[in-house]
């Protein structure tokens, strides 16, 4: 099985998100019993609470669920758990480093540069602006899954 983890501050917004659009396009491409996905906060802010409302409701506009997922703080066991751990921006990952250690791991690295924008995901904790992230995140998920086919020979 190839693990995947989703990263950001609050795990309520972006890396859930991604999370679910990540699933949604693996289990299209019949891969579910390859690829598992999870995601988690580097803060303990919202420890056990569900996806924002703003994140329930863009990802349910495009027929994907959130039934069942709450937040839950990184621990130092990922880093052996998952082969993909994966920043929404530059300050998850300084914060995941220091969480995890090993900041020499290509396994650690920032979701948008996987893409041609480099950049770190807006936070629509801040911005409101749900779809933006959406947009990013699904061509953010669509690059990744394409990382790991080729890596992994899928
Ligand atoms: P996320 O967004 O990291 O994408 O889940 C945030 C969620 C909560 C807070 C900040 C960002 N907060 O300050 O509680």
């Amino acid at each position: 099985m190839i693990n995947v983890l989703f990263v950001c501050l609050g795990n309520i917004c972006r890396s859930p998100m991604a999370e679910a659009v990540m699933r949604d396009l693996i289990e299209k491409e019949k891969l579910h019993d390859k690829i598992k996905v999870d995601s988690a906060a580097t803060s303990s802010w919202h420890i056990g609470e569900p996806p924002h409302r703003g994140t329930q409701d863009k990802l349910r506009e495009y027929g994907i669920s959130t039934t069942g997922m709450q937040s839950r703080q990184l621990h130092k066991h990922d880093f052996d758990q998952f082969d993909y751990i994966i920043g929404m921006d530059e300050n998850n990952i300084r914060n995941i480093y220091t969480m995890l250690g090993n900041p020499d791991s290509p396994k650690i690295f920032r979701f948008l540069d996987l893409t041609d924008h480099r950049m770190d995901v807006p936070d629509p904790y801040y911005t409101e602006d749900f779809q933006e992230t959406y947009d990013l995140v699904l061509e953010g998920c669509r690059a990744l899954l394409e990382k790991i086919k080729q890596e992994q020979k899928l």
